[in-house]
């Protein structure tokens, strides 16, 4: 896969923060990119005037959405990005709804996307990527059931690896876990949030989290990782501002 030129990618989750940083990637590498999202964005063309990216307005959670992209544009490349922002609140200020918020969109939209990339199927020597989140390794106790979700969506990743395996199907599906992004969607608050706590400013707590993921540098890590050798891929990573760190 290391000229993505022709090789179709699916970004689901691409209208803003780290999904367009991603599906700009992409498009700069060469690879003709459909961008799906609910709101509708434009994209300026690349500019090394290789790939292209294509929106597509559809709500990448609902059952048929999946199989009717898959469909027509039959991607080489899937990467599942799109999540909700969980609400940044303690435990006992949250309510069922507000906890399970993840749930209902981030596993839902893992679920249907990589079930049906398995029935369809998706072509021999496919990649799938899903953007998981280092909340997933150590929790993150102000975002009710976030850290949960974001497992979920590994141990769906891994269950896709399998069945794709036993199916001899030779898709390799990875799963990437950034560490805080802080200018996006979801890190913004969560960083005000876990700030707040430690009782810093966001400039310190900051300055203490390490290197920083932006949607440039995980655009950047996301296509290293998918022009790189399927047989040297590790099924799961740490994304951070200094790159992806192998899982075991
Ligand atoms: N930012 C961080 O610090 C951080 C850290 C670790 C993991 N992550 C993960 O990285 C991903 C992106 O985070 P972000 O901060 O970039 O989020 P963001 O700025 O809020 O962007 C979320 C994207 O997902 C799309 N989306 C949400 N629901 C959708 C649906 N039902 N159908 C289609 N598109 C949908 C949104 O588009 P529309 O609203 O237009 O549909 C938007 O393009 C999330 O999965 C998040 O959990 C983020």
């Amino acid at each position: 896969m290391s000229d993505l030129s022709g090789r179709t990618t699916i970004v689901v989750g691409a209208s803003r923060g780290v999904g367009r940083g991603i599906a700009t990637a992409f498009a700069e590498a060469g690879a003709p990119v459909v961008a799906v999202s609910r709101t509708a964005v434009t994209f300026p063309e690349p500019s090394n005037g290789a790939g292209g990216i294509q929106a597509e307005v559809a709500d990448a959670g609902e059952a048929t959405v999946p199989a009717s992209l898959l469909d027509r544009y039959e991607p080489q490349v899937v990467i599942v990005v799109a999540g909700a922002v969980p609400h940044m609140r303690p435990l006992q200020e949250q309510t069922w709804e507000t906890f399970s918020v993840n749930w209902e969109t981030d596993v839902r939209i893992t679920f249907h996307w990589l079930r049906e990339i398995l029935l369809t199927p998706l072509r021999p020597g496919s990649r799938v990527i899903v953007v998981s989140s280092g909340a997933a390794l150590g929790g993150s106790p102000l975002s009710g059931g976030y850290a949960g979700a974001k497992q979920t969506q590994r141990f769906i990743t891994g269950y896709a690896q399998d069945e794709a395996n036993r199916a001899g199907l030779d898709i390799t599906f990875t799963t990437v876990l950034p560490k805080f992004s802080p200018t996006t969607g979801v890190g913004e608050p969560a960083v005000r949030a876990y700030a707040a706590r430690s009782g810093r400013s966001v400039e310190e707590f900051l300055q203490s989290a390490g290197p920083l993921v932006s949607p440039e540098s995980a655009g950047a890590a996301l296509v290293e990782l998918v022009q790189a050798d399927a047989a040297a891929v590790a099924p799961a990573y740490v994304l951070n501002g200094a790159g992806l760190h192998k899982l075991p």
